[in-house]
């Protein structure tokens, strides 16, 4: 199926596994490259090293054109550009806003430049600066999300826009697909589902979590770090909502702690990036500081296995998804679902419809 998102990018299906945090690594971007989606690399959570690295795996396991995911408001996101265009990336996604500088820089090295957004402004912004693409994420979507749901959202921001528009939060299936395609969007972008695929290197005691999951257990938190953050409601964030503000800030710095030998960041950096976000979001720094916390609750969940010290982000569709495909088996089946429901709707003359 052939649209602007794939014209763009250069990809099979209109479908793109987004950057999660040390969920997007090398294997599942490999694997949904080679299904013929968009694949792209979680950087945040990665050293400059490691996401050199990391990028060379994929480019050993696959020919197909994959993508980085990168927090642009990060002290060191221009080294991180750097290895994008060294490498020879050929998307740059940004879980914020890049600065025009930085878009101007991709661009000119042929790096196609797809921004994430969960409103209508921002959409506006970023292609005013000159991004390829949006990425536009609804209220369901898991991680950092909004409050405005995707379907209000989507026609709101294709309206608005005149750069193809990839539409986030709450996909799973060929239905969905062409629900975004009828919206105006040039295709879907899924977490959670890629997530729950056998690619996937999620430990088997995480996924079964997410499987057991209903609508009802996904929830949106500020909890964690400040922001509205959606995950699966665990004891955990029973317990961090519940904890004194004191407690809470103690746990987040030493978390904090642990993330800055993790990274590899110093923590002059560290600070560049508080002093950054507390500047773009208007946030205090205790909520700063809770930020720092995020990764290394992620990583529990996510590397380590713990479902009980860790994070688990999550969409609402957790609910609805109950087995583990591989990213073929689910690109394909979603493609296929899609090729039936426009037949559907727009029966030939040898196929009426009901
Ligand atoms: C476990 C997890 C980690 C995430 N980490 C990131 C991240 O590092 N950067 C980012 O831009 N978005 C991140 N997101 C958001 C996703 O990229 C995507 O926009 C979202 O999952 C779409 O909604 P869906 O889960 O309903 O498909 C994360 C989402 C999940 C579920």
């Amino acid at each position: 199926m052939e649209t602007a998102l794939t014209r763009l990018v250069g990809v099979r299906h209109p479908i793109v596994q987004t950057g999660m945090g040390w969920v997007a690594g090398p294997r599942l971007v490999s694997a949904s490259a080679e299904a013929g989606a968009l694949g792209i690399l979680a950087s945040a959570t990665m050293t400059l090293d490691r996401l050199r690295d990391a990028v060379r795996e994929v480019k050993s396991r696959t020919q197909e054109p994959f993508g980085v995911n990168l927090r642009a408001d990060a002290g060191d996101a221009g080294d991180r550009v750097r290895i994008i265009v060294d490498e020879g990336v050929r998307v740059a996604s940004f879980a914020l806003a890049p600065s025009p500088e930085l878009i101007a820089e991709l661009k000119e090295a042929g790096v196609v430049v797809i921004p994430s957004v969960g409103a209508r402004r921002h959409a506006e912004k970023v292609a005013a600066w000159g991004a390829d693409a949006v990425i536009v994420q609804g209220g369901e979507g898991g991680g950092h999300t909004g409050e405005v749901a995707t379907t209000v959202l989507l026609p709101q921001v294709v309206d608005a826009v005149g750069i193809p528009v990839v539409a986030a939060g709450g996909f799973h299936d060929g239905r969905g697909l062409v629900a975004a395609l009828a919206y105006g969007a040039a295709g879907v972008a899924m977490g959670t589902r890629f997530l729950l695929t056998s690619d996937s290197t999620v430990p088997d005691a995480v996924k079964a979590r997410y499987l057991a999951a209903t609508v009802k257990d996904v929830t949106v938190t500020r909890a964690v770090d400040g922001l509205p953050h959606r995950m699966l409601r665990t004891e955990l964030v029973d317990a961090l909502e519940h904890a004194g503000r004191t407690k809470a800030l103690l746990q987040a710095a030493r978390r904090a702690a642990g993330f800055r030998r993790l990274s590899g960041l110093t923590w002059r950096r560290m600070v560049q990036d508080g002093l950054a976000m507390k500047h773009g979001k208007d946030l205090t720094w205790s909520q700063v500081l809770l930020a720092a916390n995020t990764p290394m609750l992620l990583k529990s969940a996510m590397v380590d296995g713990r479902t009980d010290l860790g994070v688990m982000a999550s969409g609402q569709v957790a609910g609805v998804i109950d087995d583990l495909p591989s990213c073929a088996e689910l690109v394909e089946r979603i493609m296929k679902e899609a090729a039936e429901v426009r037949e559907r709707l727009n029966p030939s003359p040898s196929n009426p419809s009901p």
